[in-house]
């Protein structure tokens, strides 16, 4: 096994803040193992940073109305310190528009060109003439040819789910300008990852049929035994790193091309100021490269981005691809656009101080090998009932004794007691974990040590044994104190804010991993005073985040999933050039030859005009005299089959499909306008 360790976790997308899914499944478990490595004594590089290319980007942007610049900058601050908060020590935290970034990505491309590892194909892509933009997969709205869904996106139907490529699409659509897009061919550079079928079945199905887990190699076998297709490394898109050739104007890297570079570039920055050498990283057999990625990025980790290694050279592959499958909340999936979250920077705002609250409940449903699901009233368990009643009180009985029969000073004891042995075990239990991947267990490990002091300090009672015989007491504190302190030693890379208020309390360092043996504080040590390390979360503390989600969900129910998106914006002034007003329906009569129309006579308050809709299917005309309705008094006249229309009725569907009017709610005189 290698002493150094180049740990590496997603970029999460900066369009949004991150949530508990993107911490259950990368960033607290990828924290845990970068801790316990430096704390093994290993020399690790753990690198991260806001991706900030991409669609995902541009997307919200277009939402907010701002630019994508205004988006990356807002989000990356804000994932930032919502990491930084939770205690994740990441070495470098950085973002792919970084000057070093964009050199280095484009380095990388140059490199690759000119060794001749890309083909340039031709092809047809959308092209909206209006914008003068090609058009990426998710600008393009259509009819699904699988489910009619008018709303389905070019790389995507999200009512039946079918994956899709734009020109399956019925009727597509622009979203920049709404207009028909037209197929134009352009030139892109694409990798050939076919070429490295041979490389990636030696180096994964071959080797790591044993070591990685089976979640990551059975989607790897899978691919594979697809065969792999060459895929573009290029985009026709105005916001991404350019690509470095003079005929490739308006061109940008594919976003999975630049954002896994981003991980070298940042352990370049990272490097250059602290004068080390990135490349004994990433470019050395003794560095064991790991990549921690949620299971929607295997593909990227396992087959694309080895396979641009491969074809630079020089670089060393993954050692193991931790991928995570997906947390749920309250049984439901969580997704940013519905707000069904719990967000990293609300949670530090409304539980200042319970960080490793929240670690520790992600860490123990942790989706290791299944989707898993967090409730709110199993996150108070979890603190009640485990850091608060067991770890907690265990560690508050210890601290407050020594104080009560022996001020504060650590007693003499037999530093061979049997149950010393406990402590080496536990360490050895979790450091097998952990270097498996495995955390939950390793937790488990960590509770089940205080769950034996808790045990023992109830076999032995010292409370009850100080009067007659004094020297058990002291021996019973002073093992006592060993658990207690190696508590602390080992939750560090779990829970880092309880571990130092812990070793603070003992007046204790932080230890190398391997020295959390036997006697971990000395007879005679002075010990500060006992300090709750967990206080209990009450019910309507709980009650209030599970009213928050029930709010969600409420305002989530009015949103109609069927409903058209929103037309352009306009101005008060253009709605107010309308004339809408309420009118009565005097005569009604079908208009010959036309099966769907019928004439009407309307009062409109100022006059008594004439006015054809398409709407015989949904009324007969005896149904309609007598109506009051609303109309647009003020549209220009035009002939419908001959009969001059002066204006339009106001309608709208029901459940059933047929048609029906918008009628004030009380009877009103006509000639009202309605604003
Ligand atoms: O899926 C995501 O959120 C991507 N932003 C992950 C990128 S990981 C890496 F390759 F940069
Ligand atoms: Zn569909």
């Amino acid at each position: 096994m290698s002493e150094r360790k180049m740990i590496t976790a997603a970029l999460p997308y900066a369009n949004g803040p991150v949530h508990i899914g993107h911490l259950a499944g990368v960033y607290v478990p990828s924290d845990v193992y970068a801790r316990f490595q430096r704390r093994l004594g290993r020399d690790v590089a753990f690198i991260c940073g806001s991706d900030e290319h991409g669609i995902p980007i541009t997307i919200r942007a277009k939402k907010e109305g701002v630019t994508p610049q205004d988006i990356v900058d807002k989000y990356h601050e804000i994932i930032k310190k919502s990491f930084s908060d939770l205690g994740i020590s990441f070495d470098e935290y950085s973002r792919t528009t970084s000057k070093k970034h964009y050199e280095n990505s484009q380095d990388f491309f140059t490199t690759l060109y000119h060794k001749g590892k890309f083909t340039e194909e031709l092809s047809d892509q959308y092209f909206d003439e209006q914008a003068g933009e090609f058009l990426a997969d998710r600008y393009i709205v259509g009819t699904c040819p699988n489910c009619g869904n008018e709303n389905a996106y070019g790389d995507q139907c999200e009512k039946c789910g079918s994956t899709l490529s734009p020109s399956e699409l019925i009727n597509p659509k622009s979203m920049l300008s709404g207009n028909v897009p037209v197929l134009k061919e352009t030139k892109n550079w694409y990798l050939p990852l076919n070429d490295y079928e041979n490389f990636l079945n030696e180096w994964i199905i071959d080797g790591h049929k044993d070591d990685w887990k089976p979640n990551v190699y059975g989607q790897v076998k899978s691919w594979l035994n697809d065969g792999l297709k060459p895929r573009a490394m290029t985009r026709d898109l105005n916001w991404g790193v350019p690509v470095p050739l003079p005929e490739a104007d308006g061109k940008v890297l594919y976003v999975w091309f630049d954002a896994p570079i981003g991980y070298i570039s940042f352990t370049q920055e990272w490097a250059e100021k602290n004068g080390k050498d990135w490349k004994d990283y990433w470019q050395n057999e003794n560095s064991d490269l790991i990549h921690f990625i949620g299971k929607d990025n295997i593909v990227f980790h396992c087959i694309i981005f080895p396979a641009m290694m491969k074809a630079h050279g020089n670089y060393v592959m993954p050692k193991n691809v931790p991928a995570f499958e997906f947390l749920n909340l309250e049984n439901d999936k969580i997704s940013t656009s519905r707000n069904w979250a719990v967000w990293a920077h609300e949670y530090v705002e409304e539980f200042p101080g319970q960080q490793d609250v929240l670690r520790y409940a992600l860490l123990s449903s942790a989706p290791e090998t299944k989707d898993n699901n967090f409730t709110w009233k199993d996150f108070q368990t979890k603190n009640n009932s485990e850091l608060v009643g067991i770890f907690g009180n265990f560690i508050n009985r210890v601290a407050v004794l020594i104080h009560k029969y022996y001020n504060g000073v650590v007693p003499e004891g037999d530093a061979n007691a049997a149950e010393l042995q406990e402590i080496e075990n536990s360490a050895k239990v979790i450091e097998t974990f952990l270097e498996n991947f495995e955390f939950r267990n390793a937790l488990s490990a960590l509770m089940n040590l205080a769950r034996f002091g808790n045990q023992y300090l109830q076999t032995e009672e010292p409370w009850k044994t100080i009067k007659e015989h004094p020297e058990k007491t002291a021996q019973s504190l002073f093992v006592s104190a060993q658990i207690a302190v190696a508590l602390g030693q080992l939750c560090e890379p779990f829970m880092p804010f309880t571990s130092e208020k812990l070793l603070k309390m003992f007046n204790v360092e932080k230890k190398n991993w391997n020295d959390i043996s036997g006697v971990v504080i000395e007879s005679g040590h002075q010990i500060d005073e006992a300090t709750l390390l967990f206080s209990k979360i009450e019910d309507d503390v709980i009650e209030a985040q599970i009213q928050k989600l029930e709010n969600t969900k409420q305002s989530n129910k009015k949103t109609n999933p069927n409903a058209n998106p929103m037309k352009e914006e306009i101005t008060y002034d253009d709605f107010s050039k309308m004339d809408l007003r309420t009118a009565t329906i005097l005569e009604a009569e079908k208009v010959e030859k036309a099966d769907k129309l019928l004439k009407f006579k309307v009062d409109t308050g100022i006059d008594v005009r004439t006015v054809v809709s398409g709407i015989a299917e949904s009324f007969t005309p005896e149904e309609c005299v007598g109506k009051q309705v609303m109309i647009l008094a003020n549209l220009a006249p035009r002939k419908i089959r001959g009969i001059e229309s002066q204006g339009m009725l106001l309608l709208t569907t029901k459940p059933d499909g047929k048609l029906t009017f918008m009628t004030p709610e009380v009877k009103v005189e006509n000639g009202i306008e309605v604003n």
